[in-house]
């Protein structure tokens, strides 16, 4: 077998014989053209009237199956958005394969047809070049983490699907159980607690692509159903993981795009990245940074900023560069709206032009107004926006707001890539549904050395051995340096206010694993439908997935999920409750 040739001008007399798909055929001047189209791409087939396939070739429609044997030719008037579009094959020999039925859309890169049309039809809508590129890029960016992994020892194992629920922060999906009446299994929501298992057996390198499955809210960037590469290492610290995490990012950049990444990449803080880009994900392929404005209204007569104060919130502003005549009225007006959307109470804006203007020049003294000026280091043209109120409202909405007007005055460089990992998060947040302090990322992750003896009396000041790696304003992975020892994690679970009962029914197994001779391990997971998307340049994960779910979690091709038959449930032991 020969590997898919996309043939050129160099092929001229070549003898050659082809299957695809016709993609378009078109009688001109008594010639047949067709548009041949396989898994190399387009190319064009002529039939002339005196060929004895003439007839046939007229009689071909869109989608046919057909096969072509002939000669490569030099194109009389050449198409220069083709890569075969210099030649063409001179037709010897036609053959039907197969006919179509009338396709519900047209199959083009341009095609005009809904998602969920072409999501019922997917079979067809795959057939799209531009699609089919993708899952090119998916299937490079696998191989080159294979081979990249392969030659550092890792091994690649893989771990059940039909698995006990365990909390890892997202719904289950749950499995009954035909055998045990009443009981359930759940798919992984990831492999971490077997890759940790692997470690205690001594593997020491583990690497999966794994599907894992969550039940929660789906986002553009989000699926019920997805992949990840799963990393898992013993005898390593933080650095060894970040090490060898952006050393296969880069690999997998320049095998499938040939973008050399320079390393070490950035580390940045978590409270830094809330601070400065209201996220933990933050975008840095552009600035307008956030800046805390809060000291200068420190004996502010503006009411609204004094009662922030008074109540320990915070003033920040970004300041959009040279483009206070770009928004009028009411496209602030549009912001204000946007920010409200993040619960923030307004916008507030100055524009720094010929003249001082905007929503609170009235209410500012000039020396505010000049403070920020020199604070901000304003120059012509600018608009500052501020929001005050509790700070995590306040970096969220202006975080939200900053990438916003990137996207909207076109700030962002398509081409450009910024990696960086984002460090120290928090061990614990503040759940308002709790009442109490839970888990940032799982129960095992490690706490920095210096905060083990804080996690029972000062949780909120508790750093983790965690990280994230952002490309793009995109979470593309994350991970963890994992608790090895017995008594850290025995005050972790107490932090959490976990009792003995409910440690034992819900990770008993594990806990006990630990106990036996465990080593120091750690790892990270990246989103392989991520890291595609964002190397083919899509923002909907959809594109990147060969049978993706909807925003509603079904399939509409096969139209799944959907009711199974009386018996089914019978034999499962199940009844469907009609509320
Ligand atoms: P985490 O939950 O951060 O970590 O997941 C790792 C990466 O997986 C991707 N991801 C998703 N992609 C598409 N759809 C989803 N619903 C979805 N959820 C997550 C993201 C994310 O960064 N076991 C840990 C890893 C570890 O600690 O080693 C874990 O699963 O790109």
């Amino acid at each position: 077998m020969e590997k898919f040739k996309i043939y050129n001008i160099k092929d001229v007399n070549k003898k050659v014989n082809i299957n695809g798909w016709v993609s378009k055929v078109r009688n001109l001047g008594g010639l047949v053209f067709i548009d041949l189209r396989n898994r190399s791409g387009i190319i064009q087939v002529v039939v002339r009237p005196d060929n004895k396939y003439y007839d046939l070739a007229n009689t071909l429609k869109n989608e046919y199956v057909i096969n072509v044997k002939g000669k490569i030719v030099e194109r009389e008037s050449k198409n220069t958005k083709l890569q075969t579009g210099e030649i063409e094959v001179e037709t010897e020999e036609l053959v039907l394969i197969n006919t179509s039925k009338e396709i519900p859309f047209q199959i083009s890169d341009d095609t005009t047809a809904l998602e969920d049309t072409r999501l019922k039809y997917r079979y067809l809508d795959l057939r799209r070049e531009s699609l089919k590129e993708k899952f090119v890029v998916r299937n490079n960016i696998t191989y080159a983490t294979r081979k990249f992994l392969n030659n550092l020892d890792f091994l690649e194992i893989e771990t059940p699907i039909l698995c006990k629920s365990t909390p890892e922060g997202a719904r289950d999906y749950l499995v009954p159980s035909r055998v045990n009446k009443g009981k359930f299994y759940a798919l992984p929501q990831s492999p971490q607690i077997f890759k940790q298992l692997l470690m205690v057996s001594g593997f020491e390198r583990y690497f999966q692509i794994a599907k894992c499955f969550r039940d929660e809210d789906l986002r553009a960037d989000r699926q019920p159903e997805f992949t990840q590469i799963d990393v898992e290492m013993s005898f390593v610290d933080e650095d060894d993981v970040m090490t060898l995490g952006e050393n296969l990012i880069a690999s997998i950049f320049k095998e499938v795009k040939n973008i050399d990444i320079k390393l070490p990449l950035i580390r940045m803080k978590y409270d830094d990245a809330i601070d400065k880009y209201g996220s933990d994900k933050p975008d840095l392929r552009f600035e307008m940074e956030i800046n805390d404005i809060t000291k200068i209204f420190k004996n502010t007569s503006f009411g609204l900023f004094k009662s922030v104060i008074d109540e320990d919130g915070i003033i920040n502003a970004i300041v959009v560069k040279n483009a206070a005549d770009k928004y009028s009225r009411k496209d602030l007006d549009k912001l204000t709206e946007f920010v409200k959307t993040y619960k923030a109470g307004g916008l507030a804006y100055i524009k720094y032009q010929n003249e001082i203007s905007g929503s609170v020049v009235k209410v500012l003294s000039d020396e505010e107004l000049n403070n920020i000026h020199n604070e901000l280091k304003i120059e012509d043209n600018d608009l500052v926006l501020i929001v005050s109120g509790k700070k995590n409202i306040v970096k969220t909405s202006l975080g939200a707001l900053r990438c916003k007007i990137a996207r909207d005055l076109d700030l962002i460089n398509k081409d450009d890539y910024k990696l960086l990992w984002v460090v120290d998060f928090p061990s614990f947040e503040w759940s308002e549904e709790e009442n109490r302090f839970m888990a940032c990322h799982h129960p095992f992750t490690m706490p920095k050395d210096e905060d083990v003896s804080k996690l029972l009396t000062d949780k909120a000041n508790c750093y983790s051995k965690a990280y994230d790696i952002v490309i793009n304003g995109y979470e593309a992975g994350g991970g963890s340096i994992r608790i090895h020892d017995e008594k850290v994690q025995e005050t972790m679970f107490k932090a959490l206010e976990l009792t003995e009962e409910q440690i034992q029914e819900k990770f008993g197994f594990f806990v006990d694993a630990l106990k036996y001779g465990c080593p120091p391990h750690g790892g990270f997971a990246l989103g392989l439908d991520r890291l595609t998307m964002l190397l083919t340049g899509t923002e909907n994960i959809r594109d990147v997935i060969a049978f993706p779910k909807t925003a509603s979690a079904s399939d509409l091709m096969s139209e799944c999920p959907n009711s199974v038959d009386e018996k089914q449930l019978e034999e499962l032991g199940l009844s469907i409750k009609n509320e």
